[in-house]
């Protein structure tokens, strides 16, 4: 820390302790402390996530840890791309702070069994094809309030569920952290940012703009004053199965809050899927109704 407070230039830590007595310091400097949660590969997305935190806070803590427990044994855990050195420049960019980069036996030591479990919201949507996925996410992102002990976290809206599923464990465990979801970001061709968009061949990208090309007919039609579930579900659907390269895994119209289907847009819903292009399983989703609860 220099004497203001404020770190010097950015610093890449490894260690679980070492990242704990640095929060300790930052906090009892006075200084305000933001956490982006991440598994690298940084893209657009994530730089926005850093810019808000370096508007909301002192310092900001970026983690970089690709969590082998929300991964299931026929995911892509070891193809996920991994690339410290181009995450690092990228970070120092945007003003990033630290870069916590821990290793799998750093946050899964010999004997760990704890896991935390966020009942019913994990169970729809991208909890039903992937079991196991939301307890390992819930669990890294509270062990890593635990060693950063941010005062405000920062999530994209993106994983809409799994901020939901974030948000409801601060409330549950009376966890001391301001949730922040930020907008998702959309490449120049529509596109949701993600780390697995790099996985996909041009003719596996050109079938993908399938999915924000679905969603928006879906706007479309419901600005029109279509309310129904059915032919908003229809319209998608047929859109994505257009393209030959693409396979629906869910499409879903469901409360915001809550995840349960509905069968039709009463104020507000969300319309969320899953599509699989080759091999490569991409999500994304549209508040019917406005942005939702999910802003701020
Ligand atoms: O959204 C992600 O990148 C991950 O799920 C997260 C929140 C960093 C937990 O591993």
């Amino acid at each position: 820390l220099s004497r203001g407070g404020a770190l010097l230039s950015m610093r890449v830590i490894r260690a679980v302790g070492e990242m704990r007595q640095l929060a300790e310091e930052i906090r009892s400097a006075g200084r305000r402390l933001a956490l982006v949660p991440t598994m690298g590969w940084f893209h657009e997305g994530h730089l926005s996530l850093m810019r808000e935190a370096r508007r909301r806070a002192d310092v900001v803590v970026v983690s970089v840890f690709v969590n082998p427990i929300q991964f299931g044994p026929r995911e892509d855990y070891d193809r996920y791309p991994r690339d410290l050195e181009r995450d690092r420049r990228l970070a120092e960019g945007v003003g990033v702070d630290v870069l916590f980069a821990p290793s799998v036996e750093e946050m899964y030591p010999r004997g760990y069994q704890t896991f935390v479990e966020v009942a019913e919201l994990s169970r729809p949507l991208c909890g039903q094809a992937r079991p196991g996925h939301f307890r390992g996410v819930a669990t890294v992102v509270l062990k890593l309030f635990n060693i950063v002990r941010p005062h405000l976290a920062i999530f994209g809206q993106k994983d809409y569920q799994q901020l939901l599923i974030v948000r409801r464990m601060v409330e549950d465990l009376n966890l001391d952290v301001e949730v922040v979801g930020m907008p998702t970001v959309r490449e120049p061709d529509g596109l949701a940012a993600s780390s697995r968009n790099s996985y996909l061949s041009p003719a596996e990208r050109r079938a993908a703009l399938s999915i924000p090309r679905a969603l928006q007919r879906a706007q479309r039609l419901y600005q029109e004053g279509t309310r129904e579930a059915r032919p908003l579900l229809k319209e998608v659907r047929r859109t994505i199965e257009a393209e030959d390269l693409t396979e629906i895994e869910y499409v879903r119209l469901c409360d915001p809050q809550t995840l349960q289907e509905v069968e039709r847009v009463d104020r507000q819903a969300l319309l969320a899927l899953a599509v699989w292009v080759g091999t490569t399983r991409l999500i994304d989703h549209v508040i019917l109704g406005g942005e939702g609860p999910c802003s701020g």
